[in-house]
């Protein structure tokens, strides 16, 4: 049976609007759709307890309609613009850089609304709906964060007139989907990438394979990273005031410095890297 939206399936019946918006259309989620929803909900939430950061939790926790199924992005919104004024919007897959960047810094954040097959439970290359709802909009509930994002995307615009997005992306790539913070219970989750995978999101905390490293900000903005694997590296920070300070100055100049200085590859540890230690296994 064809799911009824994929990316490259059956087209949504409104047409993108000029900011490549659409309608999510919830009316037309099948059983099915939503009973893997709810299979992937409560996989995670079992792995997440004593995994993802407390922020995450009680974000996932607020927004509170989650585990039923696909969630309507209206009842999100309810939640979502009372708590910190961010909105999701529906969208039919990848947008350009630019549009990306212009819905983030008007607080909207751009979801895809068709859900991975039965086959894809354990993988999937794009992000669905379960990864852009699920893995990021729990962190959205949270000021700090739901400000950085913003920053994020005023600082996009930027690096897009300076041609610097390779580096700036890195930094939403090591913070945003894969980052990593230290608490007083051990290393947590709070990066969407992770905690929508069943895999990684014990790989990353437990496994002796990758490496933890403290965050630093030009550090990350030259490293490399894989999209179609787990990470090899990944970086971790105290809290969400660090990220939201360290990456408050203008880029401008860190960009110019940094266009001096040489990649890094993704398993590479330098000398001056603070490295973290695994969580033991559960
Ligand atoms: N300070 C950054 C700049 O000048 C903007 C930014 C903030 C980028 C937060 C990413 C995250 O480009
Ligand atoms: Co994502």
């Amino acid at each position: 049976m064809m799911a009824s939206r994929s990316p490259a399936g059956a087209e949504p019946v409104t047409e993108p609007r000029a900011d490549h918006t659409i309608e999510q259309e919830w009316e037309r989620y099948t059983p099915a759709e939503h009973a893997r929803w709810r299979a992937l909900f409560s996989r995670q939430a079992a792995l997440l307890k004593q995994r993802a950061t407390p922020e995450f939790l009680a974000g996932l926790d607020k927004l509170g309609v989650a585990a039923d199924g696909i969630p309507d992005f209206r009842r999100l919104n309810e939640v979502l613009t009372k708590a910190t004024d961010w909105r999701i919007v529906a969208v039919p897959g990848l947008v350009p850089d630019e549009v990306f960047f212009e819905h983030l810094a008007n607080r909207r954040f751009v979801a895809t609304c068709f859900i991975r097959s039965a086959e894809q439970m354990d993988y999937i290359a794009e992000p669905d709906v379960f990864h852009d709802i699920y893995g990021h909009v729990p962190m959205l509930v949270h000021p700090v964060f739901a400000d950085y994002m913003q920053a994020y995307g005023k600082g996009g615009l930027k690096a897009l007139g300076l041609g610097s997005l390779p580096q700036l992306a890195r930094l939403y790539w090591y913070t945003v989907e894969f980052g990593l913070i230290r608490t007083a219970a051990g290393l947590r989750i709070y990066g969407s990438g992770i905690v929508s995978s069943k895999t990684e999101s014990i790989y990353c905390l437990e496994d002796s394979q990758p490496n933890r490293i403290g965050f630093d900000l030009r550090r990350i903005m030259r490293t490399e990273y894989q999209i179609d694997r787990f990470q090899d590296c990944y970086f971790v920070i105290d809290n969400f005031e660090q990220l939201f300070e360290a990456t408050r100055p203008d880029f401008t100049p860190i960009y110019r410095e940094l266009a001096q200085l040489p990649d890094i590859a993704s398993n590479q540890v330098l000398a001056g890297d603070r490295l973290v230690a695994a969580n033991p296994p559960r």
